[in-house]
């Protein structure tokens, strides 16, 4: 097993990373009071909700709450179907949460502990790739709105966080390209030389080679890790994180959520965000089929989707978090390995970057 820390002086936490984690009962030092509701969903919990409760072993009040699987069920009436699950099973102030699931359930599970009670504790068990590598650490919670990705949430760390990598062989392949995506995102945004290593070994991961998976795992959550012990609430650095993001939360949006993956939302909208850094003349061309490269390589979509126009893209990106007074600000490519958040590229270079895919015949991908 691996583990690292999230440095956040009184808030820190563990991440521990490794096969068979699921039976090891390792967040119970991590579990304050005796009271648990695990909170999974219903493809996950007949997967792994029996493995999970036993871990716990005896001691706890353990009570759970199955939500329905999707992108479009992250929203305010299944964070009040926990909430309804919490006081009828009479959970106080001491309880813990524990999210059994990928992100959306992971996301959904903090928020609700983040208003629970005015907050209790929470700790994830990320099952997809993209929750193990990005959203279980780093402590954004929160659900969607029909007008915006993510607009209602709050910043909530866990407990600790607990990555059985053996899960992922349940995973369909389309959700692994998804967490691929995040993946990549840590090489283009922090370290070329990881991202190097990603090219080298795309197929290994591409068939779930178990020790190539680790280390891609462990060096994701250590960026991560990296990035929110030094801006926790995004003030900075943190945006970086966000590389892709903003197109990618737009296509989400006007596709219905669901519709295409967050992995393969942010695989385009990573597309996008490299060409117009090469607009700008920051990166070359060569760096542009680089991209375009490993995100195919990881069986990514690298082109929108073909019914968004110009506007669609706009409209939406024009309320991304990002946005400060009317400014939209993206994150871009500097060089492979080194971004920045940027208001500062013409606006006709945006549009010619939003242009582009039509031009290209924009993908129908999902
Ligand atoms: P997801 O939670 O919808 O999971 C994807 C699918 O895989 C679901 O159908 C799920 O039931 C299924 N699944 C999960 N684990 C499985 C397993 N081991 N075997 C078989 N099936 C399994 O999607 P996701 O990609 O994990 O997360 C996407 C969400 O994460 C988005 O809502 C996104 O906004 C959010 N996110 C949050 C952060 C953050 O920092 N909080 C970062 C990135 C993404
Ligand atoms: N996934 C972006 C962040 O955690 O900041």
């Amino acid at each position: 097993m691996k583990t690292l820390n999230v440095d956040l002086g009184d808030r820190s936490y563990p991440i521990f990373i490794g096969e068979g984690l699921l039976d090891q009962g390792l967040m119970r030092e991590h579990i304050r009071g005796k009271q648990v509701m695990i909170v999974s969903n219903e493809t996950v919990a007949p997967l792994y909700l029996e493995r999970l409760q036993a871990s716990l072993g005896d001691g706890y009040q353990v009570d759970t709450v199955i939500l329905p699987d999707g992108e479009q069920y992250k929203n305010l009436d299944q964070i009040n179907t926990i909430f309804d699950q919490l006081l009828t099973c009479r959970h106080n102030r001491t309880t813990t949460l524990i999210a059994l699931g990928g992100g959306v359930i992971g996301d959904m599970t903090g928020f609700a502990a983040a208003c629970y009670q005015r907050g209790v504790d929470f700790v994830q068990v990320p099952t997809t790739l993209l929750s193990q590598v990005d959203s279980s650490v780093g402590g954004k919670t929160g659900v969607n709105h029909p007008q915006g990705k993510n607009m209602i949430g709050a910043f909530h760390q866990p407990r600790c966080v607990v990555i059985d990598t053996t899960v992922l062989n349940t995973l369909p392949e389309r959700e692994l390209a998804a967490g691929l995506a995040e993946v990549i995102k840590y090489g283009l945004i922090y370290d070329a030389e990881f991202l190097s290593w990603l090219e080298a070994n795309m197929d290994a991961l591409n068939s779930r080679a178990p020790q190539e998976l680790i280390q891609a795992i462990f060096r994701s959550c250590e960026v991560k890790a990296e990035v929110v012990a030094q801006d926790e609430k995004e003030s900075g650095i943190r945006a970086l994180l966000n590389l892709g993001h903003t197109f990618g939360h737009a296509i989400e949006a006007h596709q219905g959520y669901g519709q295409w993956l967050h992995g393969e939302a942010v695989g385009a909208g990573t597309m996008m965000a490299t060409d117009l850094s090469h607009r700008l003349g920051w990166i070359p061309q060569a760096d542009v089929d680089r991209v375009r490269m490993i995100l195919e390589a990881a069986k990514l979509p690298v082109i929108a989707p073909d019914n968004m126009s110009e506007d669609d893209f706009k409209n939406l990106m024009a309320v991304d978090k990002k946005v400060i007074d009317g400014q939209l600000r993206l994150v871009l490519l500097k060089q492979l390995g080194e971004a920045v958040v940027t208001a500062d590229f013409p606006a006709a270079l945006l549009e010619e970057t939003l242009a582009a895919g039509e031009q290209l015949g924009r993908s129908d991908n999902a």
